[in-house]
């Protein structure tokens, strides 16, 4: 049955093999490398591609429900495996797959896995990338395993309740090859020790997004910064107190978003000297004071909000001098008035913009002229 999952499969005659992958899945393997590999895989023949490479994505629908069988265990050469978007209906992560030790690819996200997740991955020291995001309940007691994992890469664990690994933090900071590290929603609440950590890492990619940290954004930039962060996504945290001044020193930053938080103060005007930035994300929260002209400097911009703030200054042409490239600006319910004159030419064509509540200048049909013909124009007139 096709739902007492492929691995049986593998053990049949090569022609049902191939029949079935057609309608079920999609496999590449290439066994013409290594003998006994050959004998296990009977059904794996010349002419896949890659020896070394299980994928089996979306294979069973939601009535089959799968089974990993533990004579996976036999394809222990495999660096490649890829289970994501199956349904494992609720099932545990099978702690066998700890002896797969050559994977360096691992991807179970959205396979509806559910409980607590083995240590025994632990023993997985080759892998460069883990996704295990949007499963079912998925949760750690202790992460200290993952000191094993020292060439990881890529790591996803987002929607995976992390909150009983006090020391999360020390433990993914001693990851040293980490690129990209997404904890989106992993009920963290914990940020200590709160120093260092983005400056020292090579993080290109950090997403702490929907966790429950409510404190001050950390001190993790240095005056001295080497970072090589682009991304950094701490959007639903219950964060307050400042912006800190030194995020100015992230100069390859692309993405900042700051959203739904309930940051005060000011706009740090060292923001304008990030000149990769892309898309600067501030609202909802209750920053106030002045917008600095300098985010008018912004020339790779491509996505302004700052809606749901305190601003109360003019938003003039200076704000926009260099935003040659902006296609999206929220500035809704925050009491600026955008004040531009009526013959200012923008460098930029808005294809979103948002104005709820925000007081306008003389011209306001002017907004219009702001935007290409199909865009999204909201404003009270
Ligand atoms: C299969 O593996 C062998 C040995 O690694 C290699 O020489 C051959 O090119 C591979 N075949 C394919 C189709 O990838
Ligand atoms: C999923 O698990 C439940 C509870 O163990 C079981 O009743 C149900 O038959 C399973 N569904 C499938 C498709 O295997
Ligand atoms: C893992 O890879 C190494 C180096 O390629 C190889 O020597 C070893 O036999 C592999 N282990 C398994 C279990 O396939
Ligand atoms: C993981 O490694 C430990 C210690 O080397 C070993 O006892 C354990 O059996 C391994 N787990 C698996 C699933 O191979
Ligand atoms: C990172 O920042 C912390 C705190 O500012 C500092 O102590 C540490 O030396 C910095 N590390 C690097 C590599 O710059
Ligand atoms: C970060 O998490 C958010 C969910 O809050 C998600 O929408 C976004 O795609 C994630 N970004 C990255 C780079 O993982
Ligand atoms: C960064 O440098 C400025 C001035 O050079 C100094 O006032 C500030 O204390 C320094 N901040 C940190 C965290 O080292
Ligand atoms: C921002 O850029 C200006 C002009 O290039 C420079 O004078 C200033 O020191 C920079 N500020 C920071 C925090 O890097
Ligand atoms: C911003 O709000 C703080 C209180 O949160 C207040 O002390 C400060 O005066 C305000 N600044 C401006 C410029 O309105």
């Amino acid at each position: 049955m096709v739902a007492s999952f492929a691995i049986h499969v593998l053990f049949l005659p090569r022609f049902f093999v191939i029949t079935f992958s057609l309608c079920f899945f999609r496999v590449e393997s290439n066994v013409s490398s290594c003998q006994k590999e050959k004998n296990t895989l009977l059904g794996f023949q010349r002419g896949l591609t890659d020896p070394y490479k299980l994928s089996l994505v979306s294979s069973w629908s939601d009535q089959e429900g799968s089974k990993i069988s533990p004579s996976l265990v036999e394809l222990e050469f495999l660096n490649y495996l890829d289970l994501r978007e199956n349904f494992f209906n609720s099932t545990s992560i099978p702690s066998f797959l700890g002896s797969m030790v050559n994977l360096t690819h691992l991807d179970l996200h959205d396979a509806q896995f559910c409980g607590h997740i083995s240590h025994q991955l632990g023993n997985l020291s080759s892998l460069l990338y883990l996704n295990l995001k949007e499963n079912n309940g998925l949760y750690v007691d202790k992460l200290h395993w993952m000191f094993h994992l020292s060439s990881m890469q890529h790591l996803d664990l987002s929607h995976t309740d992390l909150h009983r690994e006090v020391d999360w933090l020390q433990i993914v900071s001693s990851l040293s090859s980490l690129l990209e590290l997404i904890l989106n929603n992993c009920q963290l609440d914990s940020l200590t020790p709160s120093v260092g950590f983005v400056n020292s890492t090579s993080l290109r990619v950090l997403n702490l997004s929907e966790n429950l940290f409510n404190q001050e954004i950390p001190n993790w930039f240095s005056n001295r910064s080497t970072s090589l962060l682009e991304y950094l996504n701490l959007r639903d945290n219950s964060l307050s107190g400042k912006i800190p001044d030194l995020l100015g020193q992230l100069k390859r930053l692309m993405d900042l978003d700051l959203s739904d938080n309930s940051l005060s103060g000011p706009i740090p005007s060292y923001l304008g000297n990030l000149s990769q930035m892309q898309a600067l994300l501030l609202g909802v929260n209750k920053l106030n004071g002045t917008v600095p002209k300098s985010l008018g400097l912004l020339s790779n911009l491509f996505a302004l909000s700052i809606s749901h703030n305190f601003f109360t200054s003019n938003l003039d042409e200076a704000h926009f001098s260099k935003l040659g490239k902006l296609k999206e600006l929220e500035i809704s319910y925050t009491p600026l008035f955008f004040n531009v004159n009526s013959n200012w030419v923008p460098h930029f064509q808005l294809e979103y913009v948002s104005m709820i509540s925000c007081k306008i200048g003389p011209n306001k049909l002017y907004i219009f002229t702001l935007s290409l013909l199909q865009s999204i124009i909201i404003f009270e007139m």
